[in-house]
């Protein structure tokens, strides 16, 4: 019995429904047996008051910019852990110690080839199929080969599914890229971090030995901490709901992949650079805030605003200080550096933005650093959907762990025509 109650009075009938209590966060009304009590449904397009799932995996307090996985907050991640062991974190629950981190590691590690046959899935792409394209298909296919990590009742085979995902995933997005400009494949160099070997088979050429440098690895498996997970956000959701029916892990990846594509979502890190290239200098830039401000004007300020975060995004503050590391590592700079803070400066002080809690997000400064480190532009919401696999595997686990999980099934409010009869093509 839940402590407090809410009530719902319909018709003038009341209805006393249970407030349950996670450990941070907004109470939920647990509104399972609405249906069977009042015949009503509830309606929330978008879910922007509903809570689908239970989970314990990741908080974020969005009106304060709080992220936290597994109480963590992400930016003592960020600062001090890596990639494989928030990974590890996500999966398990609790940070590892030394010789679990190795092992864990080393699994991953080994788990890094391809198939050879899918290689030749690639040369059925066009050179300049977009990356996300290619991850969507070859993902999906992973089920094809690897019939021995499907059956999701078997927790050791949606463990090895789990870690073959998260360690798959780089060769399959260092390949994408190879396959658009034309050079070979590499195959993975288990003597290197999962950073380090990603880079490797990104950049690296058969012919040239490839030195990783150790400020980008760092900085690039920071970028992969900042993405690993995000609560039930949209490609999440995905995941979850195409897992509910059951289907198998590889295929549920791949709807994620499909979801995050999009610009509102992940997409969104790439349209963020393209729209500061095209801003170009700062003096554009009040052009195109009058833009975003136009109801009339499609234009939006991408890399800008967020369905949770009503305050900066905890993620874009270690983004921004990852740009100048990568700069100064990398002994570059780009103009566009400068057109992003300033544009972050009008936006934040012109009431519109203030008035709708518009603050810079995760892709505003992402793009930057990725474009330093070498990265064409397609490829960012690539790297995106290799780092959140890790959260999306982790979702996926949980979900399937839990006893009372369901067939993901939203109702709706029909507003079609009511019934009528067929009249024959003749008589219309
Ligand atoms: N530029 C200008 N106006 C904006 C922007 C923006 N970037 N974002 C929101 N607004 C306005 C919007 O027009 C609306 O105004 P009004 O209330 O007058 O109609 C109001 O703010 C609320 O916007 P919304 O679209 O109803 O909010 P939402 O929660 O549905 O959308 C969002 C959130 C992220 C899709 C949206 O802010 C957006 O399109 N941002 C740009 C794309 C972007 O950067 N996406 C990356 C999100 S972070 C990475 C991730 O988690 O995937």
């Amino acid at each position: 019995m839940a402590d407090k109650q809410a009530k719902l009075e319909i018709g003038g009938k009341a209805h006393e429904f249970p407030v349950l209590q996670g450990s941070c966060g907004p109470d939920v009304v647990d509104i399972r047996k609405l249906y069977g009590t009042t015949g009503a449904f509830t309606y929330d397009p978008g879910f922007t008051s509903t809570a689908s799932c239970e989970s314990a995996l990741t908080f974020i307090d969005g009106e304060e910019g709080v992220l936290l996985h597994r109480g963590y907050p992400i930016g003592q991640l960020a600062e001090h852990s890596s990639f494989m062991e928030v990974s590890y974190l996500l999966l398990n629950g609790e940070l590892p110690s030394k010789s679990e981190l190795d092992t864990f590691e080393n699994t991953i590690t080994r788990h890094t080839m391809l198939h050879e046959q899918l290689m030749t899935f690639y040369r059925g792409f066009r050179r300049d199929a977009h990356p996300m394209a290619i991850m969507c298909g070859v993902v999906g296919a992973l089920s094809a080969f690897y019939h021995d990590s499907t059956d999701i009742s078997d927790p050791v085979q949606r463990r090895i599914a789990s870690h073959r995902l998260i360690a798959k995933m780089p060769t399959i997005a260092a390949m994408a890229y190879k396959y658009s400009v034309g050079q070979p494949f590499l195959y993975p160099d288990n003597s290197l971090s999962y950073t380090g070997n990603f880079l490797k088979m990104t950049f690296g050429v058969p012919a040239e030995e490839y030195e990783v440098i150790p400020a980008v690895e760092k900085a690039m498996d920071r970028i992969f901490i900042l993405h690993a997970d995000h609560e039930q956000n949209a490609s999440t959701s995905t995941v979850r709901l195409a897992g509910s029916s059951g289907a198998n892990p590889f295929a549920c990846i791949a709807a994620g992949i499909a979801c995050l594509w999009g610009p509102a979502h992940g997409g969104a890190n790439e349209a963020a650079l393209n729209m500061l290239q095209e801003i170009g200098t700062p003096d554009r830039i009040p052009h195109y805030i009058e833009r975003a401000k136009d109801k009339n004007d499609p234009f939006r300020l991408m890399g800008f605003g967020h369905r949770v975060y009503k305050n900066y995004d905890p993620r874009a503050t270690v983004m921004q200080k990852t740009v100048r590391e990568v700069f100064d590592a990398l002994k570059v700079t780009d103009p566009v550096f400068e057109t992003a803070l300033r544009l972050e400066e009008l936006a934040l002080s012109d009431d519109y933005f203030a008035e709708k809690k518009l603050f810079p997000n995760v892709d505003f400064y992402s793009g930057i650093i990725l474009s330093a480190i070498g990265f064409p532009t397609t490829m960012f919401t690539a790297l995106f959907a290799l780092a959140r696999t890790v959260g999306w595997v982790a979702q996926w686990n949980e979900m399937i762990s839990d006893p009372g999980q369901k067939i993901g099934r939203p109702r709706q409010l029909y507003t079609g025509p009511t019934q009528r009869d067929y009249v024959p093509v003749e008589k219309r």
